[in-house]
């Protein structure tokens, strides 16, 4: 078949996610990856720094090799019926990685369903201890979904629906720009607005506080040092839960295994996905305290968690996930993030006031260049693409967020093609 007919198939029959219909997202028709290169249909080959998922690259032989392995032995089962001999492997890798507490896991398929299924715990839990609570406060440009409880946490205007939200939301804005919330001077205003909404009504005491440790699709706002060990004091006064949304920046991608381990906290529930699999399949994981869940036995209706989908721990996606975690330890790919991440975002520091950028921000490979406006910035990834570089954007954002087993060479193409993309775009 032509790569003509293909597209023409495509824009035919296929409901592109988070796209305006007027988007032709045919013109990158992707058909194979190896290492941080992927390559179309007319057989352009493109550098990929756009994707939070892809932390290990295309093609890597192990993962590839567990996931094939792992499909002609036992593809999958229901976890609600019996087990099988991955699920148990990989909840007990999510757990080494975590704070002891965080003993237990749950599997879901998305970052999207482990946010949800972690308000549900975090409310059920609140019925179990007889104290029920449902009020939850999070940033204003916070992302952890798409589908209505998820999305309703959110104040990022393409989120708004047309429903009632279905919980109580305290959303908090930043007290400042986005470039000016990681110095020391941003922290009190965050917590003092923290502390405002935690406090807001006094009719409804809250149930918890979820944030994600640098803010994603908000922009990539990086937060002042030591904001989340301070939060976690803040919600010990008021009796809240602390659910941190690790889904873009777990398994190394901020040069930490987790993000918040750039403080000193310890969460009550942490969301993680997209580097647990690396992209190679659909998964997430909720880890929860052993004294959360120990409470679930009094649930009236089943006596523990009424949660889950059919294909939760698909043993396809515990496969991929478990060579994943094998590889981040061998590899060493959370150190290499630090690494590279540091010298990578200095780099692209010295393109602040050139070509429209004004500021550069970032944790481990984690890079986000802030333009004028959504304008520039969508020049600049046109640009990039031209030049043989995949990037990100979210509003006047532009991310940067090459695999972690980025090549030094690669590094240096990475930065030379995103140099001329933002001059070019200028
Ligand atoms: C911080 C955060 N939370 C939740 C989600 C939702 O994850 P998913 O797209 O897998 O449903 C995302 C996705 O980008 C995210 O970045």
């Amino acid at each position: 078949m032509s790569a003509t007919t293909k597209r023409q198939r495509d824009r035919r029959h296929l409901w592109h996610i988070w796209s305006p219909l007027a988007a032709d997202l045919t013109r990158t028709m992707l058909v194979k990856g190896t290492g941080a290169y992927v390559t179309d249909v007319d057989g352009h080959e493109f550098l990929d720094a756009s994707s939070l998922n892809l932390t290990c690259g295309y093609a890597a032989p192990d993962i590839t090799r567990a996931i094939s392995a792992q499909a002609s032995r036992l593809h999958g089962y229901d976890l609600s019926v019996a087990t099988h001999d991955l699920a148990g492997a990989v909840a007990e890798g999510v757990a080494k990685l975590m704070p002891t507490a965080l003993s237990r896991t749950l599997l879901t398929n998305s970052g999207t369903e482990a946010c949800e299924a972690a308000l549900l715990i975090a409310a059920m839990y609140a019925q179990n201890v007889g104290q029920p609570r449902t009020r939850v406060i999070t940033f204003s440009a916070g992302y952890h979904g798409s589908t209505v409880i998820s999305r309703s946490l959110s104040g990022l205007p393409h989120l708004a629906h047309p429903f009632n939200s279905p919980l109580p939301v305290s959303r908090v804005d930043l007290p400042l720009a986005p470039r000016h919330m990681r110095v020391p001077e941003a922290l009190e205003p965050l917590l003092s607005a923290f502390r405002a909404a935690l406090a807001d009504d006094p009719d409804l005491p809250p149930l918890a506080v979820l944030v994600e440790p640098l803010l994603n699709v908000g922009g990539g706002v990086v937060l002042p040092a030591t904001f989340l060990t301070e939060l976690r004091r803040l919600c010990d006064d008021h009796g809240a839960l602390l659910i941190l949304d690790e889904v873009s920046t777990g398994y190394g991608r901020t040069g930490r295994m987790f993000g918040f381990e750039h403080d000193s906290v310890l969460p009550d529930i942490v969301v993680s996905s997209k580097g647990l699999a690396a992209g190679y399949a659909p998964i997430a994981a909720v880890s929860v305290r052993e004294s959360i869940y120990a409470t679930f036995d009094r649930d009236p209706f089943m006596g523990g968690l009424r949660f889950g989908q059919t294909t939760s721990g698909h043993a396809i996606a515990c496969a991929a996930a478990l060579a994943t975690l094998e590889l981040i330890e061998r590899e060493k790919l959370v150190e290499r993030a630090a690494h590279l991440g540091e010298s990578l975002l200095a780099s692209v520091r010295g393109l602040v006031g050139t070509g429209r950028v004004t500021d550069v921000r970032g944790l481990g490979l984690f890079v986000s260049l802030e333009f004028e406006d959504q304008n520039a910035a969508t020049n600049a990834v046109t640009a990039a693409a031209e030049h043989g570089l995949l990037l990100r954007r979210q509003g006047a954002v532009v991310m940067a967020v090459p695999p972690l087993t980025l090549q030094d060479a690669d590094a240096t193409a990475l930065l030379e093609r995103l140099r001329r993309a933002v001059e070019q775009a200028a």
